[in-house]
Formats: structure tokens, C-alpha cells, sequence
């Protein structure tokens, strides 16, 4: 498709990688709304099913609605990228109806019973769940360490056996907290364990894990990369081994976690635009980052852009821009919290991210209501915290509400 250009840029790939011309020429790859596929002859049967010709078989293995917006993220997940014999890397994805069935694959395809995950805290919610909650009843413990002491992750595999997998998502909600993937690629490649990172919050365009060493990305498609809000999705991205078409796609078509022609028309979509949204939002999410910082009714903003974050160096070492998803801690705590959620105007309140318009949540009368409040102040979700994930709006609109909003909080 590229034969004519050398090096097509990021933003020429989000448009144009992954797409085959279809046979009616239509200009977009059209929803293909059918569940099963034909063949000419039974031999041609054969040859598709053993792999030997390419081809559709059946709509929870694939159809071409969903190899567009596969072969495009995996694209864009390797530009720029080589891999150890200086090839350029090659990654192959699988689309998944959630971030959560991209996770469920990616784990029991690599691990079985009396295998030791390695993780640190504050993953999202449900990731956390699944590790915790699920896994042991298969055998499968997880074992939660500081990923920032590098030392101590080292003790540990040294003094444990059986460790497998270690798992890890950077920024890392909603604290925002940043992992050194270079760091723990090494340490994990040290100990010949398989290393998985979740790139939702950053997306190819801000960091590319796979530069790294790891052996897989996943993400919740949902969020930045499908960018409109309209679809729920995961992708799960490998480098192209007989292990990623193997059992790892076999363990997908099994779990039948598969996405549809419908949503992966709706990320196709969104995809072309990534880009282009994603300088847009980190823009935002700087200038609002700025005005919260000296608001007297902010106690702390976490934003990986500030030289106050923990994380400020790190990021800006593994990350194109900081990720524009921020959060703040109103001094007025719950009621605070509650109350300029109510006041706002334009920005939505929702608890979903990565869409065009400015979401805002409070965890701790949302999706954290039901956490004793111990447990959630230790994993950094405090009283008046609220997360912020930047839209596409005019930045002076969306500081004009927050600033309204705050205007309304009661002395
Ligand atoms: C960072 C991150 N990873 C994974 C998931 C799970 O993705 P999904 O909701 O698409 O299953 C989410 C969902 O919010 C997320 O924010």
C-alpha cells in the first residue's frame, strides 16, 4: 500500500494503514454484517482452515471490518520500531470485545495452574479484580509489589519461584503514577518472564511499550483509540510469533470474547483521527493542569506534565507528552466533591475516558462508593478527588467552567 512512500508519519498511518481495497470499491471498509463465510470447494475449505490460504471462516474468529482496525493498531503500536536483528518490528492484534476480554486472553494463554503473576498497585479497578478475585480460583496467585523499587522487585524474583508474567499500566489511574517499562523490561527479561503493559492512558502516539521489550500491549479500546465514546472494546497486540497465531488465537476464538464488524467500524473510524486528538488533548489537558495548579481551592493536582508529580522525569523520558488525563484534590473533601460536580456546565460527568468531550468523575461518590474509606485513601482516591480526562474542546471553555464550578463551592 505504501510502495509509493518511504516512512509514511504516524498521522498518514492512522488513515491508511490496515485498509484493502474491497471488491465493490467502496471508499470505506464496509460493516460486514455477516456471521459466516463461504468457500468455493471443499479443498478450498481445507486450505483456509489449515492456514494455507488466507481467508474468513466463521465472525468470532474475524471478518475484514475487524482486521482493518487490527492491522491498524498493531501499526501503530510498532512505527519507528525494530526489532533485535534490525527488521522493522512486526506486530500482529487481536480485537476484543472489551479491555477486560483482552486481558482474559492474554492470561490464560500464557498461564496455568501454580503460576505467579507479578503487578503493582493502583491498575484499574477491574484489572485488579480479575487478577485478585479470579485468578486464584484457577491457581493463579498475584503478588502486588512497588514497581518504583526496583531492588525489592529484584529480591523478590530472586527469592520466588514460579513467577511468570508481570503485569503493569502506565499512567496508571488515577494518580496518574508512572512506571520505568525500560527498567522493569530488563528486570523481567533478567528472570525470562513474559511482560505485558497496558497502554490505554497513552496510546501509540504517546509511548510505545514494545520499544521496551515487552511481549504484549492491551487496551481498553474504549477509551483514547476508539476517542468517541461509541463503542466498548480491548485489543490485545504480540509481536507476530507461531506463539500469537497459535495459541494465543486459539485461546481468543475459545474465550469468545470477540469484537464485531459494527464496533470495529466505529474504532476504524476513531483510529484515523488519533493523531490528530491526541496532540489536541495533551494541549488541553497543559493549560488546564496550569490554571488548577494555582486555583486556592486546589490542594494537589497529578498530572504527569507538572514538575510536581512523582513521576515528572520519568514520563517525560517515556512519554512523547504527558497524558491528558489529570487529577485533583478539592480542599473541601466530600461534599466539595460533590458539589462542583453539580456545578458544572459543559463538561460531562460520566466515569468513562479518551472521548472527545472533557469527562470529569468523583470516585468517591461514584465508582468508589462502596470502598471502605481506608482502603480507598490508601490507593490514592481521596475525599475530594476528581479525574479529569481533557476533550477537544476550546481550552478557555473548559477552564471557564471549571472556574465557574469552583466559584460555587461553599466557603
Ligand atoms: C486502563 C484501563 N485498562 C483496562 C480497562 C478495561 O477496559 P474495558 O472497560 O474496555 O473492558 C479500563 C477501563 O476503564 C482501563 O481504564
Amino acid at each position: 500500500m505504501f510502495q509509493k512512500i518511504e516512512l509514511p508519519g504516524f498521522d498518514t498511518l492512522c488513515i491508511h494503514a490496515g485498509h484493502t481495497p474491497e471488491q465493490h470499491r467502496a471508499h470505506l471498509t464496509p460493516i460486514y454484517a455477516s456471521s459466516t463465510y463461504t468457500f468455493d470447494s471443499a479443498e478450498q475449505g481445507v486450505a483456509v482452515f489449515q492456514g494455507q490460504e488466507e481467508g474468513f471462516i466463521y465472525g468470532r474468529f474475524g471478518n475484514p471490518t475487524i482486521r482493518e482496525a487490527e492491522a491498524k493498531i498493531a501499526v501503530l503500536e510498532a512505527f519507528g520500531l525494530h526489532d533485535d536483528d534490525g527488521s522493522e518490528l512486526k506486530l500482529t492484534a487481536l480485537l476484543h470485545a472489551s479491555g477486560m476480554a483482552a486481558i482474559t486472553t492474554m492470561l490464560l494463554a500464557n498461564l496455568k495452574q501454580g503460576d505467579k503473576i507479578i503487578s503493582h498497585q493502583s491498575l484499574y479497578g477491574g484489572t485488579q479484580e480479575l487478577l485478585d478475585k479470579i485468578l486464584p480460583g484457577l491457581g493463579i496467585e498475584n503478588c502486588i509489589l512497588d514497581f518504583h523499587d526496583l531492588a525489592a522487585v529484584n529480591t523478590f524474583l530472586n527469592t520466588n519461584a514460579g513467577v511468570k508474567l508481570m503485569y503493569l499500566e502506565t499512567p496508571a489511574n488515577p494518580t496518574l503514577q508512572c512506571i520505568d517499562i525500560a527498567a522493569l523490561c530488563q528486570l523481567a527479561k533478567a528472570h525470562q518472564l513474559i511482560i505485558c503493559a497496558d497502554n490505554t492512558f497513552a496510546t501509540p502516539f504517546l509511548q510505545q511499550p514494545f520499544k521496551y521489550g515487552v511481549d504484549y500491549v492491551m487496551h481498553s479500546t474504549t477509551k483514547f483509540l476508539n476517542g468517541h465514546g461509541t463503542a466498548v472494546g480491548g485489543v490485545l497486540v504480540g509481536r507476530d510469533t507461531a506463539h500469537f497465531r497459535g495459541s494465543v488465537t486459539k485461546t481468543h476464538r475459545l474465550l469468545g470474547g470477540n469484537s464485531n464488524a459494527f464496533e470495529a467500524f466505529l474504532l476504524v473510524n476513531g483510529l484515523r483521527t488519533l493523531g490528530l486528538r491526541m496532540e489536541r488533548h495533551c494541549h488541553n489537558a497543559q493549560a488546564i493542569a496550569q490554571f488548577l495548579k494555582q486555583h486556592p481551592l486546589i490542594a494537589q493536582v497529578n498530572y504527569t506534565g507538572l514538575p510536581s508529580h512523582p513521576d515528572f522525569e520519568l514520563a517525560a523520558r517515556q512519554m512523547k507528552m504527558p497524558a491528558p488525563v489529570l487529577s485533583f484534590e478539592l480542599k473541601g473533601g466530600f461534599e466539595a466533591g460533590k458539589q462542583f460536580m453539580n456545578a458544572l456546565k459543559l463538561c460531562t460527568n460520566a466515569v468513562s475516558l479518551g472521548t472527545c468531550d472533557t469527562i470529569l468523575c468523583h470516585p468517591a461518590s461514584t465508582t468508589h462508593v462502596g470502598v471502605p474509606p481506608a482502603a480507598r485513601q490508601a490507593s490514592g482516591i481521596t475525599d475530594g478527588l476528581i479525574r479529569m480526562s481533557v476533550g477537544l474542546e476550546n481550552k478557555e471553555d473548559l477552564i471557564r467552567d471549571l472556574e465557574n464550578a469552583l466559584a460555587e463551592l461553599a466557603p
